[in-house]
């Protein structure tokens, strides 16, 4: 794993955006995959200011994303795939046939996952994004997920849903979602993993530094040979003072 720890959000954001704008650039049509929630968003303004100034294209690009509230209509803008066209898609030039949707159908969920599973396979994700809750939650792999699990319907934890409730507000939080499993992502080329902010710092030590834990299931990352952790000084406080007192009693 390759960390970097940068002094702040916006510092954080465009070291991250430097990243896609590598892979983007070494291979305009690299398979991605996006993360929502808020630490994405700073990124996603950089990758629309450098696409404004014609440093990158999307032009070639595929896109998929990690997951999806269940229960929302097709054009909900609380819906995962409809904020991510929102801050990055509609401001870009990607193709429109090129965007990968898990979307619940109404038709067969599993059947959507399976096809969605699928195309995952079939074109080789070359550089997935993800966030971290602060249950250590990668996508919407809750606490307790198969390291085996491919995209499926999953139930939301009690945490994940509180921290959604103000979005919400005053609807009730989905109580179901779709998501990528943690199999699916594993099979990604090169992680990235962005996290700020003092609330993920215990989290992002547990996850990095800690053992392997379904509990935790940001932990499996340690086995992958390619991840990237980007984070801000705040979510880097617990690693570092780790680090101090190791360095203490080695002295
Ligand atoms: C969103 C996702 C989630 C978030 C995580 C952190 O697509 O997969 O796992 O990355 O909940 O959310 P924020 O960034 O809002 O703290």
């Amino acid at each position: 794993m390759k960390l970097s720890i940068h002094p702040n959000y916006d510092a954080m954001s465009r070291a991250a955006a430097q990243c896609f704008a590598q892979q983007i650039l070494k291979k305009p049509d690299s398979t991605l995959c996006l993360a929502t929630g808020k630490t994405p968003l700073g990124l996603y303004q950089n990758l629309v200011d450098m696409f404004q100034k014609g440093i990158i294209s999307f032009s070639k690009t595929r896109c998929f994303h990690l997951d999806e509230y269940l229960e929302l209509s097709f054009d909900d803008p609380r819906g995962f795939f409809n904020t991510l066209n929102q801050v990055l898609f509609s401001k870009v030039d990607v193709q429109t046939d090129r965007l990968y949707r898990l979307f619940d159908t109404k038709r067969m969920i599993e059947e959507a996952c399976l096809d969605y599973e699928q195309m995952i396979q079939q074109y080789e994700i070359d550089l997935l994004l993800l966030g971290i809750g602060v249950n250590g939650h990668i996508a919407f792999n809750e606490p307790g997920s198969s390291w085996e699990s491919q995209t499926r319907l999953v139930s939301l934890s009690q945490t994940t849903r509180d921290r959604a409730s103000a979005e919400f507000n005053p609807d009730p939080v989905p109580i179901q979602a779709l998501t990528m499993g943690i199999k699916s992502i594993l099979r990604a080329k090169k992680i990235l993993v962005l996290s700020n902010g003092k609330e993920k710092a215990g989290i992002i030590s547990e996850s990095f530094f800690g053992p392997i834990d379904v509990q935790i299931p940001a932990s499996i990352l340690q086995l992958h040979p390619d991840v990237n952790l980007i984070v801000d000084e705040p979510a880097a406080s617990v690693i570092q003072e780790k680090m101090e007192k190791h360095n203490a009693i080695k002295l």
